[in-house]
């Protein structure tokens, strides 16, 4: 299985998010699942943001485009290749003012793509190239959003990142969001930490489970080339 990582926190050692999709790779070993990865770290191999020339070639039919279109539209190629090719998807963020860091916005803008990562079907629907990837976002967030908190109605990040990645196909993205983590006693902290990692480690449980099934199958059906 291919996997692509994603991080997307200023801070780098101090970061909780790195942590746990760390903390979540490892449960994923642990489960003896084999894996390749892709890394990227969008704080430092930030994606170009959108400009006129991009707004302009990624909506110019494929073989319209000038020498300066694709090149234009280079970089975003090559993201969308990357992401294409994985079969698991990991994104880790803190919540920044209520949504994403703006580096993860701009990896958004980069891979949503008409007749890339999305392409129009004859009946006009849209249909998301990314229906066949498992998809897990780790969040952290320094207060506690979840129901019943006076906060919960300032999420922007889960229904953003829901989204923009079911347009792209994703129908059932997990979520395991670490929180309150920044605006809370220590104990709180500590608490939230523990309940993200015992979400990712039953998450990483049932990628093994699925992988798992897949290679039985995938063995199975040698075998029976075989005979
Ligand atoms: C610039 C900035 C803006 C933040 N905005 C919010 C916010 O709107 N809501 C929130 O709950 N936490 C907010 N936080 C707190 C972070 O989400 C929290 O500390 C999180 O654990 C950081 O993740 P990291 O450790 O991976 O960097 C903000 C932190 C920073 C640095």
């Amino acid at each position: 299985m291919k996997i692509m990582h994603v991080d997307a926190s200023a801070k780098r050692e101090r970061s909780n998010s790195r942590a746990l999709s760390r903390y979540f790779l490892e449960r994923l070993r642990d489960e003896r699942v084999e894996f390749e990865l892709d890394y990227l770290d969008v704080t430092l191999d930030t994606p170009p943001h959108v400009t006129e020339a991009f707004a302009i070639a990624t909506y110019k039919a494929a073989h319209e485009r000038t020498p300066a279109m694709r090149a234009t539209l280079a970089p975003s190629d090559a993201l969308c290749a990357r992401l294409l090719a994985a079969d698991a998807l990991v994104f880790a963020m803190p919540m920044y003012n209520w949504s994403m860091p703006s580096a993860f916005k701009a990896f958004i803008d980069s891979v949503t793509r008409t007749g890339v990562t999305y392409v129009h079907a004859e009946d006009g629907s849209i249909v998301g190239q990314l229906g066949r990837q498992k998809v897990l976002f780790i969040t952290s967030r320094g207060a506690d959003l979840r129901a019943g908190s006076p906060y919960e109605s300032m999420d922007a990040l889960t229904p953003a990142l829901r989204a923009a990645f079911g347009f792209l196909g994703v129908a059932r993205p997990t979520f395991v969001d670490a929180q309150p983590l920044q605006f809370a006693d220590p104990e709180a902290r500590a608490a939230a930490l523990e309940r993200a990692r015992g979400e990712l480690a039953e998450v990483a449980a049932q990628w093994a489970k699925d992988a798992h099934v897949t290679e039985r199958a995938a063995d199975a059906l040698c075998q029976a080339d075989a005979e």
